[in-house]
């Protein structure tokens, strides 16, 4: 197939670019290198653009008849789109709406979405299904559910199919170091503290201890980028097998509290990097964790890198590896 990828530069999306490369597809990558890295890509073309630039966006899915469209251009910090909600709304939601508009006029036959598991909000249950009610509690996951909302509006009224993926917690690397989360200024947990174990920040901070969960910490579903990008490989192929739409959670089933990570890191780094305690960070849900049976039974996805030590051996490898090599 011919796929344009929306956000392939970034760290999901690069990951994805690869494998949809040894898959075989035909990648054309869409990315205003905000976060991204044009060497993320590897031999994909690449089209330096913005999604708010409608106008590009149209001729370049005019010109390229493109079977499909993976979209993973996306703002994806929840503290931050508390404090900057239009900045989220018009990147997340706005520009999406730009884009789907251009798929129906270019016929453009089937559709991955990067969704989120922060559409959930605060769930009912330990571990939340694909059916359950969707409460965001951050304009991120708001942001989000919304663009959930259009496609599925737009599938039931046209021929486009989509698989719209519930991603919990990524993390981890490409395990042969070709790509890994080069995001400048990262705020996510496992990166934050392998960034503290490789020495580039004095320690870390923990935001809350005094959570209704086990330890008094965040507890997250965390997932190896490696099994996040076959699940997109997958989706594309059912799309095209016929598969009918589908929204999928993307986690283990498994969940690991803030300490509970951060003394893996120290484990796997062998350093004991300094932890600080502090106030709890606007717009996190105390647990969040997939019910991770549907992506397998529709997609027949098997996770191969299901270990959490495994997902903090790889992050940290990427983090040495960037170091050495000058590229953070
Ligand atoms: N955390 C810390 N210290 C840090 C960084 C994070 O204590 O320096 C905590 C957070 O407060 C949270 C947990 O670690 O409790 C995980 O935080 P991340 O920032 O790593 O990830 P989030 O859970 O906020 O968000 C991520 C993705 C979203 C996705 C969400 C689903 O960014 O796209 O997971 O759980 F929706």
């Amino acid at each position: 197939m011919k796929v344009l990828v929306t956000g392939g530069a970034g760290y999901i999306g690069s990951h994805v670019v690869r494998h949809l490369l040894e898959s075989g597809h035909e990648v054309v990558v869409y990315d205003n290198l905000s976060t991204g890295h044009a060497w993320a890509v590897g031999d994909a073309e690449l089209i330096e653009a913005d999604l708010a630039d409608q106008e590009r966006l149209r001729s370049v899915l005019q010109a390229g008849k493109f079977d499909g469209v993976l979209h993973f251009a996306a703002h994806i910090v929840v503290p931050e789109s508390v404090s900057h909600p239009v900045k989220y709304y018009a990147n997340n939601t706005r520009n999406t709406l730009n884009l789907l508009e251009c798929c129906q006029e270019a016929g453009v036959r089937y559709f991955v979405f990067s969704s989120t598991a922060a559409v959930y909000g605060i769930p009912d249950t330990a571990s939340v299904a694909e059916d359950a009610p969707l409460q965001p509690i951050n304009p991120y996951g708001a942001s989000k559910m919304m663009s959930e909302r259009m496609l599925m509006d737009l599938g039931a009224a046209s021929d486009l199919r989509y698989v719209s993926l519930r991603y919990f917690n990524v993390a981890g690397a490409d395990p042969e170091g070709r790509q890994g989360q080069a995001t400048p200024d990262a705020t996510h947990l496992i990166k934050v503290a392998c960034q503290a174990a490789t020495g580039q920040r004095g320690g870390i901070t923990v935001f809350g201890t005094d959570y209704d969960t086990a330890d008094g910490t965040c507890e997250r579903d965390y997932i190896h980028v490696e099994d996040l990008a076959s699940a997109h490989v997958r989706a594309l192929d059912y799309l095209e097998q016929g598969g009918e739409s589908q929204v999928l959670n993307c986690g283990y089933g498994c969940a690991y509290s803030v300490l509970q990570v951060l003394e893996a890191v120290k484990r796997v780094s062998g350093v004991d990097f300094e932890v600080h305690y502090g106030e709890r960070r606007e717009g996190d849900p105390p647990a969040l964790m997939a019910d991770a049976g549907r992506i397998r039974k529709v997609l027949g996805w098997q996770p191969k890198y299901d270990n959490l030590d495994q997902i903090v051996a790889d992050a940290l490898a990427w983090e040495r590896h960037c170091l050495s090599r000058g590229l953070l």
